[in-house]
C-alpha cells in the first residue's frame, strides 16, 4: 500500500502545489570525531557535490552521536564539528545550496528520539547487525552504553525530522536505513496518518576504500587513512607505506591486483581507464614495479587534495566565517525538524496548548 513511496513527494490524497514543485530532500552526515579522509571524499562527498545542485541537502555534523562511544573524549568531538565542517567547504560544499548544521544544537532532534524509542524493543537493536559489529570491535561486550546501543533510534530521527528521501550513505550504513524505514512505518501505523516519510539509501558507485595497510576499510581509528587536509610529506609517506602484493619481490614477477592498495586507490582516483587496464594487465604478467605504481598514484592524490588543502588553511584562518556558516545553517535546519516535531506531537495528542 505504501510501496510506492521512495524518491519524491509522498502521494497523498491532497498534494499541493508546494509538494510538486519541492525538490527531494537529502539528508546525510558524519561523526565528529576527527577530520575527514580520502575514504570520506570517494564514499560519500563526491556524491554530495553532485546532490546539492538537485535536491534540498542537509548535511548533520553529527557531535551527539559521536559521543555515544566517545563521552570519554567530548573536547575532541565538539572541536572536531568545525574540522568537519572546514573539510566540507573545502570539497567545495556550498552553504548556500546545502544545509550544513550541528546535530547537538537542534533539540528537536533529541525530543523526535525520545519518542521514537517507544516503538523498538531492545533485543531489535541488539539486532542491529551494524550495532553488533561495532560492540565487537569496540569490546563493549557487557558495558554498552544504553546511549550507544540506541543511536540507530537517534539517527532516524535525524532523517525522519527532515523527511528526508534519499540518505546517502555506505554500506555498513544500510542496517540504519532498514531500522530508520521500520520506525516510520511504526510510527505511522501507530497514529493512523502519514507524519513520516521512508527513505532510501544512495550508495556511492565506488564502494569503500581500503587503508593504506591493506585493512578493508581506511578509517582514522585504524590509523589507515590519508586526511583530505594532508601535506604533500605525508601524502608521499602514505603511498610509499601502502600494501601492495608481498610476493611481488622483484620487478619481473607477476604481481597481484585484488587486494593491492595502490590499484584500489587508482581504481578511485585515475580517470584514465583504458590506461588503468594497460597497468593491472602489466603488473599480472610481470615487469611492472610497485614503484613506478606508486609514483603515478601520488602524482593524482596530490592534484586532488592540494587545492583541498589550499581552501582547508584558507577558510581555518577564518573560523568567525565558518560558525556563522555553521549557525545560520543549523537555525534554518531546526526549523525544519522543529516542524516535523510538531507535527509528530500534534498527531500523539501530545500539543496541549495550541
Ligand atoms: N552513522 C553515520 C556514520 O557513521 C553518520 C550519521 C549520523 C548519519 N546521522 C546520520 C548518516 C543520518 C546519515 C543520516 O557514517
Amino acid at each position: 500500500m505504501k510501496s510506492d513511496r521512495g524518491t519524491g513527494a509522498t502521494p497523498k490524497a491532497s498534494t499541493t502545489i508546494s509538494t510538486l514543485l519541492s525538490k527531494p530532500v537529502v539528508l546525510t552526515g558524519d561523526r565528529t570525531t576527527g577530520p575527514l579522509h580520502l575514504g570520506h571524499y570517494v564514499g560519500s562527498l563526491k556524491t554530495r557535490l553532485k546532490l546539492q545542485d538537485e535536491t534540498e541537502q542537509y548535511l548533520l555534523l553529527a557531535d551527539i552521536q559521536a559521543l555515544t562511544d566517545n563521552i570519554g573524549r567530548h573536547r575532541e568531538v565538539s572541536e572536531n564539528v568545525i574540522e568537519v565542517a572546514i573539510d566540507y567547504l573545502a570539497v567545495g560544499i556550498d552553504p548556500n545550496k546545502s544545509t550544513i548544521f550541528i546535530q547537538s544544537q537542534v533539540p528537536e532532534l533529541a525530543e523526535l528520539s525520545m519518542l521514537l524509542l517507544n516503538l523498538v524493543t531492545v533485543a531489535r537493536l541488539e539486532r542491529n547487525p551494524t550495532i553488533k559489529e561495532e560492540i565487537r570491535f569496540r569490546g563493549f561486550e557487557r558495558d554498552i552504553p544504553a546511549g550507544f546501543l540506541i543511536y540507530p533510534v537517534s539517527q532516524a530521527a535525524d532523517i525522519a525530522a527532515f523527511k528526508a528521501t534519499i540518505v546517502p550513505v555506505g554500506e555498513d550504513q544500510l542496517p540504519m536505513i532498514e531500522q530508520t524505514n521500520e520506525l516510520v512505518r511504526s510510527f505511522n501505523a501507530s497514529v493512523n496518518q502519514d507524519v513520516l516519510v521512508e527513505c532510501k539509501a544512495l550508495l556511492s558507485s565506488v564502494g569503500r576504500l581500503p587503508g593504506i595497510d591493506g585493512k578493508t576499510k581506511m578509517s582514522k581509528s585504524m590509523d589507515n587513512a590519508i586526511r583530505l587536509g594532508a601535506e604533500p610529506d605525508e601524502i608521499r609517506k602514505a603511498v610509499n607505506r601502502m600494501y601492495t602484493d608481498s610476493r611481488h619481490l622483484r620487478v619481473e614477477d607477476p604481481g597481484q591486483v585484488e587486494g593491492n592498495v595502490v590499484f584500489s586507490l587508482l581504481d578511485a582516483f585515475e580517470p584514465d581507464t583504458q590506461r588503468l587496464a594497460e597497468l593491472k594487465h602489466h603488473y599480472q604478467s610481470g615487469g611492472l614495479a610497485d614503484s613506478t605504481l606508486k609514483r603515478l598514484l601520488e602524482e593524482r592524490l596530490q592534484a586532488l587534495l592540494e587545492p583541498i588543502r589550499l581552501r582547508r588553511q584558507r577558510l581555518a584562518m577564518d573560523r568567525g566565517e565558518v560558525m556563522a556558516v555553521l549557525k545560520r545553517g543549523t537555525e534554518r535546519a531546526r526549523n525544519k525538524a522543529a516542524a516535523t516535531v510538531a507535527e509528530v506531537k500534534r498527531a500523539l495528542g501530545l500539543a496541549y496548548f495550541v
